[in-house]
């Protein structure tokens, strides 16, 4: 059921193996989501048991490939989970991985690592307690897709470049003019001492997740509601959509919680359509659009007594 929309998307609330087969074949050019993971202590959204987790993740994507573009990628934000009664670790993220590649054809495009430097030391009694094993600081993040060759342009994600860098861009005439051979056998071109804007990113994304100062968080601290429990962070998104999308490209998100995605999308000119189970979560994901954070109580009520459609624009 359609709950809000805003100038650039539409924000669902429902169960997304129906949703889905209203989508349109071949409209969406990137899905990507943060499906709930597979923990030992479940999230209050319920989380799938390692055993199920595969096949039950799978009925999702087999109904969402006829709907990606050819060229268009699906990436999956999935965090690791431990066994129980033991400590070490559940494999469920790479058997999802081999079943999407060997049983549903996507190509593994590449896989990304999500470092986050804030996670808290989990699970407590190996980490903290007994001090048998490190932090679990990564998420993994496949991106795959339908073809080998989806839409994707690193000049659209260059990082800054270190100082050092900057320094031996200001003095051109102590630049290398030759091709250096690294004794690991690889040689490093002429033209990578040019300025090309930016030094290209790489597959380990360090993202702190703290944002605390966002609308969405000030207008649940005044609705006096509680902030979804597992957000991406919008650094993460806006990754993946700068570099796997153009302007007026539809992104999707099929477990959309607070809607980060809605949001990083609204701001980069991307359609985008989410969708969530609870209707909690999409009533206050709606306070990411809102004008006024002093109406979010108001808005919040009213997308949770309504059955249908709410106009937000008002608030
Ligand atoms: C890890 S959270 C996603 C958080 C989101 N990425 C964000 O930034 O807020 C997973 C979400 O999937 C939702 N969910 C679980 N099963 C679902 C289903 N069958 N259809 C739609 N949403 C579902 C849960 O309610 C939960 O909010």
């Amino acid at each position: 059921m359609l709950c809000y929309t805003t100038k650039n998307g539409d924000a669902f609330c429902g169960d997304s193996t129906k949703l889905i087969q209203e989508l349109e074949d071949n409209s969406i050019d990137l899905c990507i989501t943060s499906p709930p993971f597979a923990l030992l202590h479940p999230k209050e959204y319920g989380n799938e048991t390692q055993y199920n987790y595969v096949s039950w993740l799978c009925d999702f994507v087999k109904l969402l490939l006829p709907k990606l573009k050819e060229r268009g990628s699906l990436v999956l934000d999935i965090g690791s989970a431990y066994n129980p009664k033991e400590p070490t670790y559940s494999i469920y993220q790479f058997r999802l991985l081999v079943k999407l590649v060997d049983d549903f054809g996507l190509k593994l495009c590449q896989p990304f690592y999500w470092y986050n430097p804030s996670k808290l030391p989990t699970p407590t009694t190996y980490v903290n307690r007994m001090k048998i094993r490190a932090k679990d600081s990564i998420d993994t993040v496949w991106w795959l897709s339908k073809s080998a060759r989806p839409h994707a342009d690193c000049t659209q994600v260059l990082k800054p470049y270190s100082k050092k860098f900057k320094k031996q861009l200001k003095h051109p005439e102590k630049r290398r003019k030759e091709d250096i051979h690294v004794p690991s056998g690889h040689i490093i071109h002429a033209d990578t001492w040019k300025n090309n804007g930016g030094s290209l990113p790489s597959n380990l994304l360090r993202i702190a997740n703290t944002n605390s100062r966002g609308q969405y968080i000030l207008a649940c601290k005044r609705a006096k509601v509680n902030p979804h429990p597992c957000r991406m962070p919008e650094e993460l998104v806006s990754f993946f959509v700068k570099y796997l999308t153009y302007e007026g490209d539809t992104v999707l998100d099929i477990f959309a919680g607070s809607n980060t995605v809605g949001e990083v999308c609204e701001g980069m000119n991307r359609r985008w359509k989410a969708f969530e189970l609870s209707r909690e979560y999409v009533a206050a994901s709606a306070f990411r659009f809102i004008s006024d954070i002093d109406n979010a109580r108001a808005c919040y009520e009213e997308i949770m007594a309504s059955e249908g459609f709410v106009d937000i624009s008002v608030y």
